[in-house]
Formats: structure tokens, C-alpha cells, sequence
């Protein structure tokens, strides 16, 4: 099963200011969803936090260390090790969905990276992690929506 990773950043790689993602761009939640849909996603306790709820279609595993926590309609696992072995049970494609912290964590994991890149700079303090050199651009496509923003899929070499 794939393992792989989704994110969007902005030119500066700024992924988030405190919680929330500093910017609202038209169509880039639809490429998301679509590229998401029917698989596991990966998440970091605070990223569930600002999202509120599980994305419908898609099975959702909180990380945190907080043994005590529980999040509706959610798996939780206190590691990604735990997290990666429970979603490679659910077999479908599996999807590293933020934060930073967790990007951190798995880039040097993943297969794939959905990479979109949104033609702003915006201050934020939530960065997005230094790709890879063995990772190549196999797929590319730009859009034009109330922002101009580039979806890349890489993949490990
Ligand atoms: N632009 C994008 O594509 C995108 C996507 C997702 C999120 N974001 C943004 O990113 C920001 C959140 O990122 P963040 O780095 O602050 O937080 P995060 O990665 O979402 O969550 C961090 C939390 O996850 C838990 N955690 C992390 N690693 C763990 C491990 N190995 N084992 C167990 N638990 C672990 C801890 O939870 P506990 O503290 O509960 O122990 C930690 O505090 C927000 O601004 C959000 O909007 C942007």
C-alpha cells in the first residue's frame, strides 16, 4: 500500500500560522479530497484539532503522546509506528496529512509527496520540511483560481 505524503505550502514553505492554515484558496480542498478520498489519513493531534472532525470517505488516525485522548470518529495512536502498522491494516493508500511535526517525522518514510505550492509568501511559523534530493517531479499541474498554485507529485527514486 502506498505510503505517502499531502501538502500544501507557500512559496516562502510556510504550511500553517498557529493553528489554523493562512490561506483560503478556490479548488485546492477539492484536489485534496480527491486525491485523499477512500484512504487513511495520517494526522498530527493538533492538525486534527484545527480541522475539528473526520474528513468524510476517509478512515482519520490522530497521533499524540496523550495516552488519555480521544477524537470521534477516529483512531488515535501514541506513536507514527503504531500509527503507520494500524493504517497498513485498513489497506487502502495511506496519506501523511500534516503538521509540520508530523511532516517532519515521515518525509524520510514516504513513497510519494502531493506537493502544492500556492504562489504566495505569507508569514506563518509552521514551515514545511526540506524535501529530499532522491524524490523527482513525476507529475505536474498548475491552476489558476482566485490564487495561482502548482500541484507536483514526486516520488521516490
Ligand atoms: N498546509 C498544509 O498542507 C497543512 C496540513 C496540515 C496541517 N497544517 C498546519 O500545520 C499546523 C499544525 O502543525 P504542528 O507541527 O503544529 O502540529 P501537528 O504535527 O499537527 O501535531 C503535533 C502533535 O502531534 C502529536 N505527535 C507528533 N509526533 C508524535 C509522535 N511521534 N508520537 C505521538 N504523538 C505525536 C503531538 O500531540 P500531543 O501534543 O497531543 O502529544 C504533537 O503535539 C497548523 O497550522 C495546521 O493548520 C497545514
Amino acid at each position: 500500500m502506498t505510503l505517502a505524503l499531502i501538502a500544501a505550502q507557500a512559496n516562502n514553505h510556510v504550511i500553517g500560522r498557529g493553528n489554523l492554515i493562512p490561506w483560503k484558496v478556490d479548488g485546492e480542498q477539492q484536489l485534496f479530497k480527491s486525491i485523499t478520498m477512500g484512504g487513511t489519513l495520517i494526522m498530527g493531534r493538533k492538525t486534527h484539532n484545527s480541522i475539528g472532525r473526520p474528513l468524510p470517505g476517509r478512515r482519520t488516525i490522530v497521533v499524540t503522546r496523550n495516552d488519555k485522548l480521544k477524537f470521534n470518529g477516529c483512531s488515535v495512536c501514541n506513536s507514527l509506528e503504531t500509527a503507520l502498522n494500524r493504517a497498513e491494516a485498513f489497506d487502502q493508500p495511506i496519506f501523511i496529512a500534516g503538521g509540520g511535526e508530523l511532516y517532519r517525522q515521515a518525509i524520510g518514510k514516504v513513497e510519494e509527496i502531493h506537493l502544492t505550492t500556492i504562489d504566495i509568501e505569507v508569514e506563518g511559523d509552521i514551515y514545511f520540511p526540506e524535501v529530499p534530493k532522491d524524490f523527482k517531479i513525476i507529475d505536474q499541474q498548475h491552476y489558476s483560481t482566485n490564487f495561482n498554485y502548482t500541484y507536483q507529485l514526486l516520488r521516490r527514486n
